[in-house]
C-alpha cells in the first residue's frame, strides 16, 4: 500500500506518533476484521486470503482468542499456527493487529487455578466454557496474561505482518466488576492507596455515619456485595472506579510489555459501544490508536443515534484522531433476542457514517462466519452461504469503494459544539435510591444528541476535564456528579463567552456522591441564575404543557419525566410549565453570565421542542448546520485536512432525496471533474463529495 500525506499532528515534538505510524503504514482507509482462522482447514484460509485480497482488507485482528492453541499446556508454547498465519498475511500485503490473547483464559487455567474465576456480588461464581472467564485482580491471570504478551512480542518482535498490538478484547464485557476474595483484597489496597491510609477519610468520603457503617479498618471494608438494602452507594461508587482499574491494570501491564519489546509498534485495545464499566476517557491516552466495536439495532426506529454518539466519544477521547471501527456486524449479531439482518445498502451506510465521524479504519466481527460455537449464526463477511452471497458482495464492493478514495484518511472532522459526558457520573448517576430511576444516561446523552443531530449539527463528546475554549456551545445533559473544580472550569467557560445549557439532575454531588448544599445546582447555581429546593420526578406516564415566553410564546410542547419549582435568581425565563398548580413556573431559563449565557432545563422536553431550544442556542453561539435545509434523517459531516475537504453525505431514512449543493463539490466515489449541483440519495444511500480545488 503507498502511504499517502496526513494531516496528522504528532502528539509530542516533531516525531511522528506511533498511531501515525500506523496511519501511514495502512495508507487510505483501512479495511477488514477479526480473522479467526484457527478455526479452519488449510484450504479454507487459502480461499480466505483470495477473497480478501479481492475484497481489498487490508487489516486483520488476528488471535483474540487464540489463547489454548498458543499454549496447549502451561508453559508449553506453540506459535507455529500463527507463524504461517502471519507469513500468508504478509505475502498478501495484509497487516496483522495481532491480538495478545489472553481475553478468554484457556480450560487448564481454570483447572489448575479455579481461584481466577470471577464471582458475582451475589456470590456466584462464573465457570469456564465461555469467555472472559477470569478476575482482572487474580495475581494468577495477570501473571500468565503477562507470561503469554512477553512470548509472543519476543516471537513476533520484527515480523513484517504485524502492524499493531490487540491488547485483551472488550475488558469489562462480560464481568464489568469481580466481587471474589481476591477482589475484595484488591479492592481494600486500592483504597487505602486513594485515602492515603487514612481510614478516617475514607469514613467522611463514605459518609459512614449513616447507617452506622464507620469503619475502625481498612482490613473491616469488602466489596459492595448484595446486602439486606441499598449498599452504601460512595462504596458502590468508589467499587466501580476499582474496577475500571483492575481491568486497567490488566490492560497497562501487557502494554508495558509490549511497549517494552516492540517499542515501535502501535497498541490498542477495542473498546465497546455503550459499556458503563471501562471509563474511555480515562483509558483513551495509554492507547496509541482508540478502537471500538460498535453494534446497532437495525429494529431500532433510529438506530444512527447511538453509533453517532459513540463515535463523537471516540473521537473526543483520541484528542480529534482518527479512530478505528474495530467490530461491527456485516449483518446479523447472534446475541440479542430477535436479531435483525442489515438491510441491503445498510451495511455500507453505517460503515461510512462511522467515517464521517473521523473513523480511518472500517472492520467487521467477523471476517468468516463460524461454522460452530456459540456465535455461529453472527454474520460473517463471507457468511455460511459462501462469497456467493448478498453479504459478501456489499462487503467486497465497499472494500473497493474505500480502496478508490486513499486520501480521505487523514482528514478531520472539526466541531463547534461540545457535549459534556463523565463515566464517574454516569456510575454515581445510575446507583440506586435516586428521585428517579428515570435519569438513565445513555437515554438522556440521546434526548440531547437527537435534536443535534437533527439540527443538522457535529457534535465532539468530551469530559468536564476537556479544553472547552475552542466550543461555540456546550450541552451538559444530566451531570450529576461534578466536582468544584470542573464547576468552575464550566462557569469561567460562559464567563468568557461561551454558551452553555445545562440539564436537569447536573451538579448536585460531589466526587464523592455527596450532595453540594444550599439549594440545586449549587455550583453551578451562579452561571445559571436559578436556585431549586425540591426535584419533583414525574410517575411512569405522567407528561405536563409547557409553553414559551416572549419571543417563544408560541412555542407549546410537552415534558415528562422530571420537573422543579424552579427559582429566578438573574436567570429568565424562556418557557414555562402550562398545567394547573404549576403554570407560569420556569421550565427552560437564559441567563446572561459574563460574556456568555446560560440555559437551564429543569424538565425533559419532547424532541421538537428541544429541538427550539437547541435551535435558539445554536443561533446565539453563531453556529450553522454543515449543510442548511437538509431533509430530516439526513445527515451531513465534513472532513477535511492538508488541502483537501470532502462533504460526506448519509441517508438515514427509508426515502430517496434530492440534495441541492453548491457547485463547490465533485464526486469522490465517481470521480468526472463536473461539479455537481444536485446529489440523488436513494434509501440508505451515500454521497462522498469532494471540494474543488
Ligand atoms: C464482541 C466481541 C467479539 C464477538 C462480537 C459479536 O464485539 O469482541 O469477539 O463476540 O462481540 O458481536
Amino acid at each position: 500500500m503507498n502511504a499517502v500525506p496526513r494531516d496528522v499532528t504528532p502528539v509530542s515534538g516533531t516525531a511522528p506518533s506511533l498511531g501515525d505510524r500506523l496511519w501511514r503504514r495502512l495508507g487510505g482507509v483501512a479495511f477488514g476484521g477479526d480473522y479467526n482462522p484457527e478455526q479452519w482447514p488449510a484450504e479454507t484460509r487459502a480461499e480466505d486470503l483470495r477473497l480478501m485480497a479481492e475484497a481489498r482488507v487490508n487489516l486483520v485482528t488476528v488471535g483474540v482468542f487464540g489463547w489454548a492453541r498458543v499454549e496447549p499446556a502451561r508453559g508449553a508454547y506453540d506459535f507455529s499456527f500463527f507463524d504461517q498465519v502471519l507469513d500468508d498475511l504478509h505475502a498478501h500485503g495484509i497487516t496483522a493487529d495481532l491480538a495478545t490473547m489472553t481475553a478468554s483464559p484457556p480450560p487448564w487455567l481454570a483447572h489448575e487455578h479455579p481461584e481466577i474465576l470471577p464471582v458475582t456480588a451475589d456470590g456466584t461464581v462464573l465457570g469456564p466454557g465461555g469467555r472472559q472467564h477470569f478476575c482482572p485482580s487474580s495475581p494468577v491471570y495477570r501473571e500468565r496474561a503477562a507470561l503469554l504478551a512477553e512470548r509472543l512480542a519476543e516471537h513476533y518482535r520484527g515480523h513484517p505482518a504485524l502492524g499493531m498490538w490487540h491488547v485483551g478484547n472488550e475488558y469489562g464485557c462480560h464481568i464489568p466488576a469481580c466481587y471474589c476474595d481476591v477482589s475484595a483484597d484488591d479492592f481494600r489496597r486500592w483504597l487505602r492507596e486513594r485515602y492515603a491510609d487514612d481510614v478516617e477519610a475514607l469514613n467522611d468520603a463514605w459518609s459512614t455515619d449513616f447507617w452506622s457503617q464507620r469503619y475502625a479498618s481498612f482490613d473491616h471494608i469488602r466489596p459492595p456485595r448484595v446486602a439486606p438494602t441499598y449498599p452504601n452507594p460512595a462504596q458502590q461508587l468508589d467499587y466501580l472506579r476499582f474496577s475500571n482499574e483492575a481491568l486497567r491494570a490488566c490492560f497497562d501491564l501487557e502494554a508495558g510489555i509490549l511497549r517494552r519489546v516492540t517499542p515501535d509498534v502501535p497498541i490498542t485495545t477495542n473498546f465497546l459501544m455503550g459499556l458503563k464499566a471501562v471509563d474511555v476517557f480515562d483509558w483513551a491516552p495509554r492507547l496509541d490508536v482508540v478502537a471500538v466495536d460498535s453494534y446497532p439495532d437495525p429494529h431500532d426506529e433510529r438506530p444512527h443515534l447511538l453509533p453517532g454518539l459513540v463515535y463523537d466519544t471516540m473521537r473526543g477521547a483520541g484528542g480529534g484522531d482518527p479512530w478505528i471501527l474495530m467490530e461491527q456486524a456485516p449483518s446479523a449479531v447472534n446475541w440479542r433476542a430477535r436479531n435483525a439482518i442489515k438491510q441491503p445498502g445498510q451495511m455500507r451506510l453505517w460503515s461510512w457514517q462511522a467515517i464521517a465521524h473521523g473513523a480511518d479504519a472500517i472492520l467487521y466481527f467477523q471476517w468468516r462466519q463460524s461454522r460452530g460455537g456459540a456465535e455461529k449464526f453472527h454474520s460473517g463477511m463471507v457468511p455460511h452461504a459462501g462469497a456467493d452471497s448478498r453479504v459478501y458482495r456489499e462487503i467486497a464492493a465497499l472494500g473497493k469503494e474505500l480502496a478508490s478514495v486513499p486520501d480521505l484518511a487523514g482528514t478531520r472532522v472539526r466541531n463547534q459544539v461540545a457535549i459534556l459526558l463523565d463515566w464517574n457520573s454516569w456510575w454515581a448517576l445510575e446507583l440506586d435510591s435516586h428521585p428517579s430511576d428515570g435519569v438513565r444516561q445513555e437515554d438522556r446523552l440521546l434526548d440531547h444528541y437527537g435534536p443535534l443531530f437533527d439540527l443538522g449539527v457535529g457534535v465532539d463528546v468530551v469530559p468536564p476535564s476537556a479544553d472547552l475554549s475552542g466550543y461555540a456551545l456546550v450541552v451538559v445533559p444530566n451531570l450529576y456528579l461534578l466536582s468544584s473544580e470542573d464547576a468552575r472550569r464550566v462557569t469561567a467557560y460562559v464567563s468568557g463567552g461561551g454558551a452553555l445549557v445545562v440539564s436537569f439532575f447536573s451538579g448536585i454531588v460531589d466526587e464523592h456522591d455527596r450532595v453540594h448544599l444550599g439549594g440545586y445546582p449549587a455550583p453551578l447555581r451562579e452561571v445559571l441564575g436559578v436556585r431549586v429546593e425540591e426535584f419533583s420526578p414525574a410517575a411512569e406516564h405522567e407528561t405536563f404543557p409547557v409553553r414559551g415566553y416572549g419571543a417563544l410564546a408560541d412555542l407549546e410542547g410537552v415534558a415528562d419525566l422530571w420537573r422543579e419549582d424552579l427559582q429566578l435568581a438573574g436567570a429568565e425565563p424562556e418557557m414555562a410549565f402550562d398545567s394547573q398548580g404549576w403554570a407560569g413556573r420556569p421550565a427552560v431559563t437564559r441567563h446572561e453570565y459574563g460574556e456568555g449565557t446560560a440555559r437551564y432545563l429543569s424538565t425533559r422536553l419532547d424532541a421538537a421542542t428541544m429541538r427550539a431550544i437547541l435551535g435558539r442556542a445554536l443561533a446565539e453561539a453563531g453556529v450553522t448546520p454543515v449543510v442548511a435545509g437538509l431533509p430530516a434523517g439526513v445527515q451531513a459531516s465534513v472532513r477535511d485536512g492538508a488541502g483537501r475537504r470532502f462533504l460526506i453525505l448519509l441517508n438515514h431514512t427509508g426515502d430517496k432525496h434530492d440534495i441541492t449543493l453548491p457547485r463547490e463539490w465533485t464526486d469522490a466515489l465517481a470521480p468526472s471533474g463536473e461539479g455537481i449541483d444536485v446529489v440523488t440519495l436513494p434509501p440508505s444511500g451515500v454521497a462522498v463529495l469532494r471540494a474543488v480545488q
